[in-house]
């Protein structure tokens, strides 16, 4: 893909299940990469994978973020780290809600606010923010992981406008159902679990639950020259479960 080969990119949760699978294909396109996770040996270890440098810290503290981006010129960033926890709104608890806003909306506003300024004097910039199909549909369990991954959805058109005179793009990407720690601990476990698997797969028009590695291809995409005229963008990767116009 054009316009990938030596240019820095950072992936928050680099060290999860899709973070790692981005950060190995911005790896193969010849990006230099910046794996950005609050657990240090995942990070290290993609970064070690991918021959790039680890950075370990919460998204969710500007303070611990601005540090550990201090030394380092950002060409594309990809927020991708995530977060929930599955109960319906009416069962949850009003301090359990500040983690989930913490990690889905806090976070990534932390990271567009300390990478935009060098972006803006360099006059280039790509953005790629990972929400979830639940903000375009919604998703019954995930009711406040929901209203933070929708308002990034808002966020991005936003940001977008502002920005697009800078030659700086802002897409989002939202994967459906992917087969991930997050999708299972949301089925729960055993024979239940495997019956809302089987249901799902069912309801998806292409019969099988999204991998890590059908996310990465759009997220290059959307970084490289290629898609130079696309900006406040959101597309689905769900094998067609949504469509949202
Ligand atoms: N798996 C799915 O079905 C699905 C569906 C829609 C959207 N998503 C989104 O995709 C993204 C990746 O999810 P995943 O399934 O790979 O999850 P994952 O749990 O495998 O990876 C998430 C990573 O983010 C890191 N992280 C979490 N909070 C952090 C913080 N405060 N600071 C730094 N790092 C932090 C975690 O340590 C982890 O390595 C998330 O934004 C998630 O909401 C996933």
């Amino acid at each position: 893909m054009k316009g990938l080969q030596g240019k820095t990119v950072l992936v928050t949760g680099g060290g999860g299940a899709i973070g790692s699978a981005i950060c190995r294909r911005f790896a193969e396109e010849g990006a230099r990469l910046l794996v950005a996770d609050r657990a240090a040996e995942a990070a290290q270890r993609v970064a070690k994978e991918c021959k790039g440098e680890a950075l370990v810290f919460d998204i969710a503290n500007y303070g611990a973020a601005k540090s550990a981006l201090a030394a380092h010129q950002i060409d594309v960033l990809i927020n991708n780290a995530g977060w929930d926890r599955f109960q319906n709104f009416v069962d949850t608890k009003p301090d359990e809600w500040e983690q989930l806003i913490d990690i889905n909306l806090r976070g990534p506003l932390n990271m567009h606010h300390l990478v935009l300024p060098q972006m803006l004097a360099k006059g280039r910039g790509r953005i790629v923010n990972i929400s979830s199909d639940a903000a375009r549909v919604g998703s019954s369990g995930e009711s406040v992981y929901s209203a933070c991954k929708g308002g990034i959805l808002s966020f991005t058109k936003t940001l977008a406008r502002e920005v697009a005179r800078k030659n700086i793009t802002v897409n989002v990407v939202c994967p459906g159902p992917t087969d991930t720690p997050i999708l299972r601990s949301f089925l729960g476990e055993g024979e239940a679990g495997q019956k809302v698997y089987d249901a799902l797969v069912r309801a998806i028009p292409m019969k099988r639950v999204g991998q890590p590695d059908d996310i990465p291809g759009l997220v290059a995409f959307l970084a490289s020259d290629e898609a130079g005229f696309i900006t406040g963008q959101v597309i689905s990767v769900s094998g067609g479960l949504t469509m949202a116009g």
